[in-house]
């Protein structure tokens, strides 16, 4: 469980994101740094280099589209694995998504969130978003069991 400071840590990295630019910026790097999960998205036409990828806006809209469910659940931090049940279920039984490609996500999202926090991505707070990922990472995988 989240402590009070691990709470506040995590709502101070989130204050910094922004969810359309940062959202881009963290599926852009997934599909670029593991090509392979480009497949799950063949709806969203050209992503054949890295200039394609960034440029889609099917990307971009979809970058949004995560990390508003971010958003979302850090407003349920107490109660992720619950509100993020369905989240879970749809990419475990509808999009086929392998899980392990949630903590791809979660890590390129970390590098995101520590170039825009810099020196204030602390140790501490760097561990407290950790925390916070690995259960995030769990909630969506919950639903494949
Ligand atoms: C759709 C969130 C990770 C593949 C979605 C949707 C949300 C979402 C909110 C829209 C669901 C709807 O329309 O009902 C998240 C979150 C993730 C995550 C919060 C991790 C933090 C991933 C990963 C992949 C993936 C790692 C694949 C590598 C997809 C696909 C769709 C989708 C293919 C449907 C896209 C479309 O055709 O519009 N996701 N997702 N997701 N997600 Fe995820």
């Amino acid at each position: 469980h989240l402590s009070a400071d691990e709470k506040s840590a995590i709502n101070a990295v989130w204050q910094k994101v922004d969810i359309e630019k940062d959202g881009h910026e963290a599926l852009t790097r997934l599909l670029v740094v593991y090509p392979w999960t480009q497949r799950y998205f063949s709806s969203f036409g050209n992503l054949s280099n890295v200039t394609a990828i960034s440029g889609n806006a099917k990307v971009h809209g979809h970058g949004k589209k995560v990390l508003s469910a971010v958003d979302e659940a850090i407003h349920h931090i107490d109660d992720i694995k619950h509100f993020l049940s369905a989240l879970s279920k749809k990419h475990a039984q509808e999009l086929h998504v392998d899980p392990e490609n949630f903590k791809r996500l979660a890590d390129v999202l970390a590098i995101v969130v520590a170039g825009k926090l810099g020196t204030a991505f602390t140790p501490q707070v760097q561990a407290a978003w950790e925390k916070f990922s690995a259960g995030l990472v769990a909630a969506l995988s919950h639903g494949y069991f």
